[in-house]
């Protein structure tokens, strides 16, 4: 039986345990938690784990007493480094949620705390284990486009109005829609061209769309537009549009963070990126997409041919630019992420029984988190700006 503490047992890491690494692992337990919300973590973990799971004050004391195999951190996004900067001192097996940081400080004080710690992390990165990423992948390396030279990506998001109904409208907590969010696709974008991204300018607009006037605390329930409103339950029920379905907090609210202030999450940003080696693409994340105008996925080109896939529609393309072949390939459906989350459930579990190697491990989640800050900053001030790279 494999012994799991949890810091932070929230949606995402109750998913991961319950889907994933339980698919992979019937006998997974969840012995120890770190929340400051036991009666809602108690709701909300499996009935195996019920009677099993300590709460402990802190990480020391859950380390100390519970005797874990390994830890997962599932906090929100601002409180994941500095508890990945404890849990680097111990030697055991981490799933991290991403991203790992949200500045800058933050970041460089995750990559000194693991340049000399043996935790072993898998990263919470999906896409780019999900297996139409590894064979768009696996082509790239066997020569299907040449020298990648040039890569396209996109990602319309069809869910985005969480990141203005739910906790992700919290600027405090998310720092922006490049960490949130792109910290996925420059992560994969740079498995895929085998180089990191050096150099990055960027856009972002602001306020076109989510965010707005309605005053604080205002839920659809006690809105008097809710019969017009896009946004409202019964609307979305109707035009069968994503979203929360129930009574939920306004959109268009002060609540959101402020245009001015720079505390707004983004309708949609792009980003132009520059990799080691001088090859380059463009980046860009709309977050008011809806219903079929989902898409996600990327096209890398070189002078020999085109690799082009999209995990919505399950697909990949390959075309040979001087032979008269072109192939399409659908992937399985139906798995979380596209297939990734279990993926990292079989690396974290591999990590658990001995191996020494994850796919995602703490490198590709701070370098990801250096391409995002890059961005942000190329977005704040209309400059090129050079990305930090891992010591
Ligand atoms: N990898 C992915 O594809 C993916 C998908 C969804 C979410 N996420 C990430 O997962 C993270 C969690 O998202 P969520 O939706 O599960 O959030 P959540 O709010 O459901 O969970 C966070 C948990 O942390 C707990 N918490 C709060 N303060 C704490 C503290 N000081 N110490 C310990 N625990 C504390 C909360 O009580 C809650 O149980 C986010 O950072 C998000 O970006 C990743």
């Amino acid at each position: 039986m494999v012994r799991l503490g949890v810091i932070g047992y929230g949606g995402r890491i109750h998913g991961v345990i319950e889907h994933n690494l339980r698919q992979l692992d019937p006998d997974i337990r969840v012995v120890g938690v770190v929340d400051p919300d036991e009666a809602g973590v108690r709701n909300r973990l499996a009935a195996c784990d019920r009677d099993g799971a300590r709460f402990y004050p802190d990480l020391a004391a859950l380390v100390k007493q519970g005797r874990i195999d390994a830890l997962a951190i599932g906090t929100r996004c601002n409180l994941h480094t500095p508890y990945a900067i404890q849990a680097a001192g111990y030697d055991l097996p981490l799933f991290l949620e991403k991203p790992v940081a949200t500045d800058m400080r933050q970041a460089a004080a995750l990559e000194k705390a693991f340049a000399r710690s043996r935790c072993r992390v898998v990263v919470s990165f999906p896409l780019r284990v999900s297996p139409l990423c590894a064979l768009a992948r696996d082509y790239l390396a066997g020569g299907a486009v040449g020298d990648p030279i040039h890569v396209t990506a996109v990602n319309y998001v069809p869910y985005g109005t969480i990141y203005w109904e739910a906790e992700y409208r919290n600027w405090g907590i998310t720092q922006g829609l490049f960490l949130q969010k792109a910290t996925h696709d420059f992560d994969y974008l740079m498995y895929l061209m085998d180089a990191p991204i050096v150099r990055v300018a960027a856009m972002r607009t602001v306020g076109k769309v989510f965010g707005g006037r309605k005053k604080a605390g205002l839920v659809c329930s006690q809105c008097r537009e809710q019969d017009a409103c896009l946004e409202s339950p019964a609307n979305r029920r109707r035009h069968g549009t994503s979203g929360d379905h129930g009574d939920h907090r306004c959109v268009f609210s002060t609540d959101c963070g402020s245009a001015a202030a720079g505390t707004l999450n983004e309708d949609c940003s792009s980003a132009l990126i520059e990799f080691a080696g001088g090859a380059h693409g463009v980046y860009t994340q709309v977050f008011y997409s809806r219903r079929d105008a989902a898409s996600r996925g990327a096209t890398v080109s070189g002078y020999q041919g085109t690799v082009s896939f999209d995990w919505y529609t399950n697909e990949l393309h390959r075309v040979r630019h001087h032979a008269p072949f072109s192939a399409t390939e659908r992937a399985g459906e139906g798995a979380s992420h596209f297939g990734g989350d279990l993926e990292l459930a079989r690396d974290f579990l591999a990590l658990i029984r001995g191996a020494t190697r994850s796919r995602t491990p703490i490198e590709t989640g701070i370098q990801s988190v250096y391409a995002c800050l890059a961005a942000k900053s190329a977005a704040e001030t209309g400059r090129f700006v050079a990305v930090r790279q891992l010591s």
